[in-house]
């Protein structure tokens, strides 16, 4: 068989885990080739490519970023793409092509299977852990090993100078990254996208939280909102129509020391949460789902995603993890709420 495979959309650690197993897949299981295409879906709608080799495998292990770069080019929003990406695959008779990638790279693969009966296979991949019919993508557990890490750092420095430390994580629509992290790092409050959140409760947690402890820490997701706040319009969108965010740690910080009179500060996270080498969980996620694309490829068990359910790697529709995003369940996030949610009982000296 001659396979291509391709990244789309933003990099996380675990990719080259992927592409490292589909080598030693394709190539040593089933004598198979193996093209790269570069740049996600760029690569085939201008024939960026390069042949991959095991020697392409060598090292990359715990190399973050992917070898064959990536970006958010969607083919539906370039003159003829969709036509051009299959004339690409026919082009270099691939047989089967492995799109890496989040909702966005995967909404692109089920509409080529559904529009062309393009013979693509999915890998879920995003730290943001928001596409569905996976339980986990590979990335999140490097992203929030990575946040925790930084919130370690956050708690010492609050403690020494009794301040409250705002920390900004990435997280459009889905706070994952934030729950998680927050809840690793201890975060006395954590703000999410699926819930808007009242300043002034807000205000009151930290006030409890200053008076026990000293000093507080806030993670908020990049995507989260103040109650009624506008939604900003005109603002610049990327192929899938994201707008850029960012800012909202900022924001908050400020509203935060006008409602306590604490002294408020904000960091953001930022693209650290994408660089760097993947933690092993990563590694082993990533490798896994790699084999078992490739198995599928040799199945012709086209558009498909391999999904991880419980500790099993198998495989579903990809139609039933695009569409509609995966974002932290009301359950979940109620239970973090015993650090600072309404439902605290404990009266608070004064
Ligand atoms: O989709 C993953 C993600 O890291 C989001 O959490 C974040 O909003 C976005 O990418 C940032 O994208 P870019 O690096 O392309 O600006």
């Amino acid at each position: 068989m001659r396979l291509g495979i391709l990244t789309g959309g933003g990099d996380c650690p675990g990719l080259n885990n992927v592409i490292r197993a589909v080598l030693f897949q394709a190539i040593k299981k089933y004598g198979d080739e193996v093209l790269g295409y570069l740049y996600g879906w760029k690569g085939p709608i201008n024939n960026l490519i390069k042949p991959l080799t095991l020697l392409d495998a060598e090292g990359i292990f715990n190399q973050g970023g992917t070898i064959i770069k990536s970006s958010r080019t969607n083919p539906y929003k370039v003159e003829g793409g969709q036509q051009k990406v299959m004339d690409n695959l026919k082009l270099n008779k691939i047989d089967a092509l492995i799109a890496i990638g989040g909702e966005d790279t995967c909404g692109v693969a089920d509409k080529l299977v559904k529009d062309f009966k393009a013979p693509i296979i999915c890998v879920p991949k995003t730290i943001d852990n928001d596409l569905n019919a996976t339980d986990q993508t590979f990335g999140f557990d490097t992203s929030i090993s990575i946040v925790c890490d930084a919130l370690d750092r956050l708690h010492t420095t609050a403690r020494s100078h009794d301040r409250v430390l705002v920390l900004e994580v990435m997280g459009r629509h889905a706070g994952w990254i934030a729950t998680m992290g927050g809840i690793a790092g201890a975060a006395d409050y954590i703000l999410v996208p699926e819930y808007d959140f009242d300043i002034d409760k807000v205000a009151e947690a930290i006030k409890i939280r200053k008076k026990e402890a000293g000093y507080a820490i806030v993670v908020v997701a990049e995507g989260a909102k103040f109650a009624n706040e506008e939604i900003l319009k005109d603002q610049e969108k990327d192929a899938f129509g994201h707008v850029k965010l960012g800012g909202i740690g900022d924001r908050l910080a400020k509203a935060i020391e006008a409602k306590t009179g604490f002294e408020t500060r904000s960091t953001t996270l930022g693209h650290i949460q994408r660089g760097g080498s993947p933690t092993a969980y990563d590694r082993v996620l990533g490798t896994r789902y790699g084999l078992k694309a490739v198995d599928l490829a040799h199945e012709k068990k086209f558009g498909r995603m391999v999904s991880l359910q419980g500790n099993k790697i198998v495989d579903v529709d990809v139609r039933d993890a695009v569409g509609t995003l995966k974002t932290v369940d009301k359950e979940l996030y109620a239970q973090t709420k015993v650090f600072f949610g309404d439902e605290i009982k404990q009266k608070v000296k004064a």
